[in-house]
């Protein structure tokens, strides 16, 4: 961890939580579905999909992983009172749904939210998290695949281990993926550490899927990689509707206007909920490159807001300067 990233770890308990708010607005979009709503509305007019995600993680009962559940099953019913259960699905952590409690639980509420989704015409996306969840996540997802077509994986391009479970997956008829490059800190054993490796593994991995005819949601906001994704559907012929792109609600608008403009389409990763503060401070504290990344963009904007807002420099010397009659 470099000396920036340690200075923000330590300093994060000292941050207001107003503060920590006016930081995570951007990215959160707000602490109730009617929050989320109002923005998947938008974007769903502006032709955006959506995939909706309720904060929390690691929960340490039975009961709080039933009320998340339950939680997922009422936004999957209001999406499809509002006509939106085509365009926004959800996406789901299997630790919040009890994966570290007990995996036949995990499993079993995963399966009765596969069943709701099914019955309202909608998806779920099954998160993948730390290392420690790897495996036990895939066995999950495999088991819900032997009845349902709408449940669907991520898989994160650090992991040494991410082609050969791709292969095994699709061999078992599972290929609807999310491919990301991975947020947890992982030791060098199991995870590629240098950026350039884990671009070039995450540009073999969606070759792969691609090759093999999978769906797969390519979840980045790497212009190196969009541009790699884009070699790829233009080598293999692919029709729009074959891949989708999916970025972060908040991250780097510009490239995402960029790529629906290129002909794709693209989902916003709309995360909300009650517990957005101690899901973000986790967050931050697990990993510090996310806290640089938004204030690198923040001080962005500001600068950008400020060279808008100054008058051109030129305007008024060119006149005066003038030796025209
Ligand atoms: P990279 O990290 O190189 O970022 C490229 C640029 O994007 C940065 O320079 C920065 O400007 C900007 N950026 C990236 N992330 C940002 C952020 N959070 N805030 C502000 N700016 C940011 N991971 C995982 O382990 N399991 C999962 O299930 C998911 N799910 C998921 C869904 C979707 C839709 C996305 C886009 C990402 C995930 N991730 C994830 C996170 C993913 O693994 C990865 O950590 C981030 O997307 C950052 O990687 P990039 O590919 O964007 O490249």
């Amino acid at each position: 961890m470099g000396l920036l990233d340690r200075l923000i770890v330590w300093t994060l308990p000292f941050v207001p939580k107003p503060l920590v708010r006016y930081f995570s607005k951007k990215y959160v979009a707000g602490e109730t579905l009617e929050d989320a709503l109002t923005l998947v509305r938008q974007f769903h007019r502006d032709g955006y999909l959506c995939t909706l995600d309720v904060l929390g993680e690691f929960i340490h009962t039975p009961a709080e992983a039933e009320a998340a559940a339950q939680l997922y099953k009422d936004i999957l019913t209001t999406l499809s009172e509002e006509g939106l259960n085509t365009s926004v699905n959800v996406s789901v952590k299997p630790t919040q749904m009890g994966l570290l409690l007990d995996k036949e639980l995990c499993y079993s509420i995963l399966r009765d939210l596969a069943v709701t989704a099914q019955a309202h015409g909608n998806f779920v996306r099954v998160e993948m998290e730390d290392s420690q969840c790897t495996s036990d996540t895939i066995e999950v997802y495999l088991r819900l695949r032997e009845e349902f077509s709408n449940v669907g994986l991520v898989l994160q391009a650090y992991m040494r281990r991410t082609l050969k479970d791709a292969q095994r997956i699709m061999a078992a008829g599972g290929g609807h993926f999310r491919l990301c490059k991975g947020i947890y800190i992982e030791p060098r054993t199991v995870a590629y550490k240098e950026r350039g490796l884990i671009n070039r593994n995450y540009v073999r991995v969606l070759e792969e899927m691609f090759r093999q005819g999978a769906y797969v949601g390519i979840a980045t906001h790497d212009e190196t990689l969009v541009w790699e994704a884009e070699r790829l559907i233009e080598q293999y012929q692919l029709a729009p509707e074959a891949y989708e792109f999916q970025m972060l609600l908040g991250v780097d608008e510009e490239l995402r206007g960029l790529i629906r403009e290129n002909g794709h389409r693209l989902r916003v990763y709309v995360p909300f909920g009650e517990h957005w503060y101690a899901y973000c401070v986790r967050r931050l504290r697990e990993n510090p490159t996310i806290a640089r990344y938004a204030l690198n963009s923040l001080l962005k904007n500001f600068f950008k807001r400020e060279k808008r807002q100054a008058p051109p420099p030129q305007t008024f010397a060119v006149p005066a300067l003038s030796l025209k009659p």
